[in-house]
């Protein structure tokens, strides 16, 4: 690395500057590379092949007390050895050791029971070497707060937990992910993420079903000579890796029939952003978001996706011969750090469709009309409470607080402090401004769906016009949401999906429809602890 590049990332990691704490943007960096890797271990786009995530088969399908049908199943995080480069073997921690997990798919009203066990050696093998204590969390399930993935609730290696997930909301695109306090930023970049995705009859319906509905795990990732995982989050701003990875594979090609798909993107990096398009100039049609199904169809010619959002896109491949590739780009939102080959993600090579398909024509088309739902009817005057929130960095290298305050001080407090305590079902604008032109936050509220009410006093972008978990603040932007909060009660958290910023420290806790020093049924480290497992491996 040149001189000038490594003070250049010096000033990047600091930040901020002077009493008034004013932000040095990083602004958008472009290098070479990040990894260590020799030419010939370097991954280059496009020569892979793409490659669905496998999917968990229950161990068993019982019914519940009220006539539910329950799917059981068991997970296992363990240390593996991934084929991620061509030449060389990645250390990874996995649910069932593989990044990324297994996808678990069931249809709404089927509740699931999630057996986790850490088999996760006693600390992380690489960088901080940090006790491996887990938290399980559904991003995008309204579950009870005991397993919800609380930060401090932790499953310690040779432990388990049982989590309960109620899937009782409409279809919708989600993901598991560990939430350990203060390393979820190791812990999901060493590989604990997995979709997650709850079917309905409306979407059953309405958009591509099977083969043309097509998970994208998308991150990033930098690795060591060596082959393995490299870890720098720049002073905990960020880690930008050089290599786009989808599904857990460099730069895939996958070969697309001249017809539309459906494609659900995760993007599970944890502190890049991206800005999608497609080479063809064609538009991405945005049909999902956090929450499910959008209201209406929203054509674009690109889009900002922020870490933790879940877009569902179709693309048409109809216009295409055989032998045609569309690549999917990333333009790059600002304030993350470009390498050579980060403006590119994935390649369609569209083939002809196989003799004798079947012709779905209620599939293949592009709707316009979607589904409505519960969240997107809500406006500024529903909201009983209104309250501020202030994203920002609070010191020369950290904290990274919201309104000034830490998760530190949640702990400190014995779990007490609360900085919201809405009514149980009650309706709640809340207002999230970034101040600074130098970092962008996208802020992630737990147990809710969300709608974009306004940014910047204007309206939502057309993308985010759906219902949301995750919203992006970007640079000197104030943004308002409106969402109720139930159908639960007790404490859940709210933080930066920036995870190096979440875990140092940009997160609080509410209270939904309990006082401070009521008693708390639904205490989320109590209520349902991990329990000692001597099962055999
Ligand atoms: Cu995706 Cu609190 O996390
Ligand atoms: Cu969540
Ligand atoms: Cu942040």
């Amino acid at each position: 690395m040149s001189v000038s590049r490594r003070k250049l990332l010096q000033w990047g990691g600091l930040g901020v500057v002077g009493a008034g704490l004013v932000t040095v943007p990083i602004s958008t960096v472009s290098a070479k590379a990040a990894s260590q890797l020799s030419s010939r271990d370097m991954p280059k786009p496009f020569q892979a092949a793409f490659r669905r995530p496998p999917t968990l088969a229950p161990d068993s399908v019982t019914t519940d007390s009220d006539g539910a049908t329950v799917n059981n199943y068991t997970l296992a995080m363990r240390q593996a050895s991934a084929q991620i480069l061509p030449t060389r073997k990645t250390g990874i921690l996995g649910y069932n050791g593989t990044f990324p997990g297994p996808t678990i798919e069931l249809e709404q009203g089927t509740k699931a029971v999630v057996h986790m066990r850490n088999r996760l050696p006693k600390n992380h093998p690489q960088w901080t070497k940090h006790l491996l204590a887990t938290s399980t969390h559904l991003h995008g399930s309204a579950t009870l707060p005991q397993y919800d993935g609380y930060a401090n609730d932790v499953t310690l290696p040779g432990f388990a937990k049982t989590y309960q997930y109620p899937n009782f909301q409409p279809a919708r695109t989600i993901w598991y992910h560990d939430h350990g306090v203060h390393f979820t930023a190791q812990n999901v970049y060493s590989g604990l993420a997995g979709m997650y995705i709850i079917h309905d009859p409306v979407e059953r319906e309405l958009l591509p079903q099977g083969e043309f509905d097509v998970p994208l795990v998308v991150n990033d990732a930098m690795f060591a000579a060596d082959g393995s995982l490299a870890y720098d989050d720049r002073d905990h701003s960020g880690l930008w890796g050089d290599v786009i990875l989808v599904n857990g594979v460099p730069w895939p090609v996958m070969k697309v029939q001249p017809r539309v798909y459906r494609f659900r993107v995760l993007n599970a990096s944890i502190s890049r952003s991206y800005k999608f398009a497609l080479s063809s100039g064609q538009p991405l049609h945005l049909v999902g978001t956090d929450g499910g199904l959008m209201p209406a169809t929203q054509s674009v010619a690109n889009y900002r996706h922020g870490m933790a959002e879940r877009y569902e896109v179709l693309i048409d491949f109809s216009k295409y011969k055989p032998g045609t590739r569309v690549e999917l780009k990333n333009l790059s939102a600002t304030n993350n750090r470009d390498y050579d080959f980060t403006g590119k993600v994935m390649a369609f090579d569209v083939v002809a469709a196989p003799v004798g398909m079947k012709d779905d024509p209620k599939w293949n088309r592009i709707p316009t009309t979607l589904a409505d739902s519960e969240p997107m009817h809500l406006t500024k005057d529903d909201a009983e409470e209104k309250r501020y929130f202030r994203v920002e960095k609070n010191g020369l290298v950290e904290p990274w607080t919201i309104n000034g305050v830490t998760w530190e001080e949640v702990i400190a407090s014995n779990f007490k402090l609360a900085h919201a305590d809405p009514k149980l079902n009650s309706v709640e604008l809340w207002t999230i401004e970034n101040k600074s032109g130098g970092w962008f936050h996208p802020v992630h509220i737990h147990l809710v769906d969300f709608r974009v009410l306004s940014r910047n006093g204007k309206a939502p972008f057309a993308w985010e016009r759906g219902p949301k978990d995750v919203v992006y603040i970007g640079e000197g932007e104030k943004v308002d949401v409106v969402m109720r909060f139930g159908p639960h009660q007790g404490r859940y958290m709210v933080h930066c999906h920036n995870l190096p910023h979440e875990d140092h420290s940009m997160m609080f806790q509410f209270r939904v429809g309990l006082g401070e020093d009521d008693d708390d049924p639904w205490d989320p480290i109590n209520a349902a602890p991990a329990e000692f497992d001597d099962a055999p491996d």
